[in-house]
């Protein structure tokens, strides 16, 4: 099969499993939701839309490995995830998936979340689909094929960081993260057009993709949080990198990520 294909099957399982979180928001209840960590939360929506995911992808694929955020399927490749190698070991083709990102803006009955779902290998991502629910948006990419929206090509802005309208979300981990966030609001409030924070990092990127946002950065996240839509704001024209300017970010827990032209107003003000 070949990667537009592909996408486009991966595009139905993201809506099949978009369409079950939707079905089970109005029955989850406060006592089914379990923390992770301080402020991560988790529930039997986000574990059974995954293993839903996952074994369809199996059929799509099978000689491909699975890294995802709850852990359901056997990781051949890691069975630590919190020990990735850094650019090896990935083989030839890896799922990474996130099957609800923008899990506390679920469970508050408030928007987006979304489904994420990416193909890696070693270096490169080879496709990424990010289904935001709410909206019925279905954001896609594959590698040399552009980005698309419900069937519609994609392109990142070309508006100055005097008119850019940025997302600085602040992750779970506030004693990591606060000083640097304040740092952040604080440089960038008064001089582009607009912060917003919106609270599934999946979704601010491909904001960013369809130009929408004009940039958006975030420490902390996980790769099933970006994979997929960092590749979207690549085929849209647009630039990632690591908090230091690194191209390679794939296997890190940070990207700042803009239409290009305002990058390095991001990078400086790190
Ligand atoms: C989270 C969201 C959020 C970001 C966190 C992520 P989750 O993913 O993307 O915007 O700030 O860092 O962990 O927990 O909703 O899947
Ligand atoms: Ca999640």
């Amino acid at each position: 099969m070949d990667l537009k294909t592909l996408t486009a099957e991966v595009c139905r399982v993201a809506r099949e499993a978009g369409a079950y979180l939707r079905t089970e928001q109005s029955k989850l209840r406060d006592s089914q939701i379990e923390r992770k960590h301080s402020h991560d939360y988790v529930s039997y929506v986000d574990k059974t839309c995954e293993e839903q995911i996952v074994a369809q992808l199996r059929q799509l694929l099978p000689e491909a490995a699975f890294l995802t955020e709850e852990g359901t399927a056997e990781n051949t490749l890691f069975p630590q995830n919190s020990s990735l190698p850094l650019g090896e070991g990935w083989g030839e083709a890896c799922w990474v998936i996130d099957p609800l990102d923008g899990t506390t803006n679920y469970i508050h009955g408030f928007n987006p979340f979304a489904v994420s779902i990416a193909l890696r290998n070693e270096r490169e991502i080879l496709l990424g689909v990010v289904y935001e629910v709410t909206l019925d948006e279905c954001f896609y990419a594959w590698q040399g094929g552009g980005a698309w929206l419900n069937g519609q090509s994609i392109h990142v802005s070309k508006k100055p960081i005097e008119e850019a309208l940025l997302g600085i979300e602040l992750p779970y981990d506030a004693d990591m993260y606060s000083e640097l966030g304040r740092r952040l609001i604080g440089h960038f409030y008064g001089l582009c057009g607009g912060i917003r924070m919106n609270g599934s990092a999946a979704v601010a990127l491909c904001n960013v993709a369809c130009g929408r946002w004009d940039g958006w950065l975030e420490r902390g996240i996980q790769p099933w949080d970006f994979m997929a839509a960092a590749l979207l704001v690549q085929e849209a024209g647009g630039t990632v990198t690591t908090y230091g300017g690194d191209a390679f970010f794939l296997d890190g827990h940070e990207v700042v990520v803009s239409n290009g032209l305002i990058q390095k107003d991001l990078l400086a003000a790190l």
